[in-house]
């Protein structure tokens, strides 16, 4: 799939985020510990989220608009052809795990911006008291009962967090996870499972304590807005000199982003959930170093990068937490950026000018990124690829466009 970016006039009036993909991907997968209806409202409506849906009715779930009813679940084996088409389908290990004892997953792969390996999940799930075994590409897990355990994770990973508190809520006593990932996808997962009747405390924090219950009663459940997704919006003012609203944004989850952007002189006023972003003063650069969470999101790097393209005098960018997350770089040289990259360094010098040219999108947060730079780019950007941003942005041409972007799918 193709789009095109013309050079826009700075972008004004409304954006609004929709709810977190992050967040609706591990609680759609969650739903099925409870073994009865959960309404879950806000999911937007992505290729991801629609694979998901795909894979539960597949082993036996029953949903019907944002109705999840797992009552009906009796396959425990992930379809190849979903799994690799979604990465964030390991997280239905744990669900299955708990209601049927065994789960067989397709072993997910990597992606353009890494790896993507699952030791720290198999680890974890090991010390609740799976036994785990690997052949032909699929990750066989069993266990007949759960039991709680000390988990320290080498890395806060946000996939095996939510992976192991699914598990600790149903396993025998109290599981510890030590250096747990806390981003607010983290903190929106334990929510939905606490106001079900789980036993999960220190949300936000880096060490969670999970006392395993026996039920889950169903709920009805709102995601948490996409914080990435306003992100990106926030930024796509930001380059045009814009001056519009983006709403649907949490305040305490946009804090290096909002730091970064006050750094560069670009202003922002809080008005509930909704942010007043104004960028009609000329902008200057800002470093950034990518971390997990509260640190600078790794998702918001390659839409950041594009700014910094433009934004005058130097900026350098350390991404610490995918190996391989520069791939939009060589995109953005060909529009005339100035980028040198050293392993995961890269030094940014802002330029006056950047011009349109045909680029690739090679994954999700990239290809918005490359969208993002053709806004400024003088004559017009064609993204191919377009369809690694469709998988993580709702309606990402109509939102740009309804605040003044030159920007349409292109019939390729
Ligand atoms: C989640 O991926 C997000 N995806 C990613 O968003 C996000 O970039 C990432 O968290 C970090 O915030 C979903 O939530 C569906 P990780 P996840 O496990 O869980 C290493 C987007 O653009 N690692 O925190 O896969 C791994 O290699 C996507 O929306 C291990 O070494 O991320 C990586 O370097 C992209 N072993 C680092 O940890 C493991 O077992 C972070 O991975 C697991 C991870």
């Amino acid at each position: 799939m193709k789009i095109s970016v013309k050079k826009s006039a700075p972008l004004s009036g409304v954006i609004e985020a929709g709810g977190a993909k992050n967040s609706a991907l591990p609680i759609m997968a969650a739903s099925i510990l409870c073994g009865k209806k959960c309404q879950i409202n806000s999911i937007p409506k992505l290729a991801d989220t629609e694979n998901m849906k795909e894979i539960m009715c597949e082993l036996g779930c029953r949903i019907s608009d944002n109705t999840f009813d797992s009552g009906t679940l009796c396959g425990y084996t992930a379809p190849y052809e979903g799994v690799k088409k979604l990465r964030g389908s390991f997280l239905l290990a744990a669900p299955l795990l708990v209601r049927l004892k065994r789960a067989q997953i397709p072993l997910p792969g990597g992606c353009p911006i890494g790896t993507r390996p699952i030791d720290l999940h198999l680890k974890g799930l090991r010390a609740v008291g799976a036994e785990i075994d690997t052949y032909h590409g699929v990750v066989d897990i069993k266990c007949r009962q759960l039991k709680g355990a000390r988990i320290y994770l080498d890395f806060p990973s946000v996939g095996a967090t939510e992976n192991l508190i699914m598990a600790a809520s149903f396993a025998d006593g109290e599981t510890v996870i030590e250096n747990a990932a806390a981003e607010p996808e983290i903190a929106d997962l334990c929510d939905f499972l606490n106001k079900q009747g789980a036993n999960i405390r220190g949300i936000g924090g880096n060490t969670l304590k999970i006392e395993g219950v026996r039920e889950l009663s169903g709920v009805t459940h709102k995601i948490i807005p996409d914080r990435i997704e306003a992100g990106t919006y926030i930024t796509a003012f930001a380059i045009t000199g814009g001056k519009g609203i983006v709403k649907n944004v949490r305040s305490e989850h946009q804090k290096p982003l909002l730091a970064k952007l006050a750094e560069m002189g670009v202003k922002i006023t809080e008005q509930g959930e909704d942010f007043l972003v104004d960028a009609t003063s000329p902008i200057s650069s800002a470093s950034i170093k990518t971390l997990p969470y509260p640190g600078f999101p790794t998702d918001m790097q390659a839409p950041f990068m594009s700014l910094l393209s433009v934004a005058k005098g130097t900026g350098m960018v350390v991404e610490t937490v995918f190996e391989n997350r520069f791939l939009h770089i060589a995109e953005l040289l060909r529009m005339g950026a100035d980028i040198r990259t050293d392993g995961r360094t890269s030094v940014v010098e802002g330029v006056t000018r950047l011009t349109g040219a045909k680029v690739e999108a090679h994954d999700l947060r990239g290809g918005a990124a490359l969208a993002i730079a053709g806004l400024a780019a003088e004559g017009e950007t064609e993204i191919s690829g377009a369809e690694h941003i469709f998988r993580g942005y709702e309606r990402f041409c109509e939102k740009l466009s309804g605040a003044g972007a030159d920007i349409c799918t292109l019939n390729d």
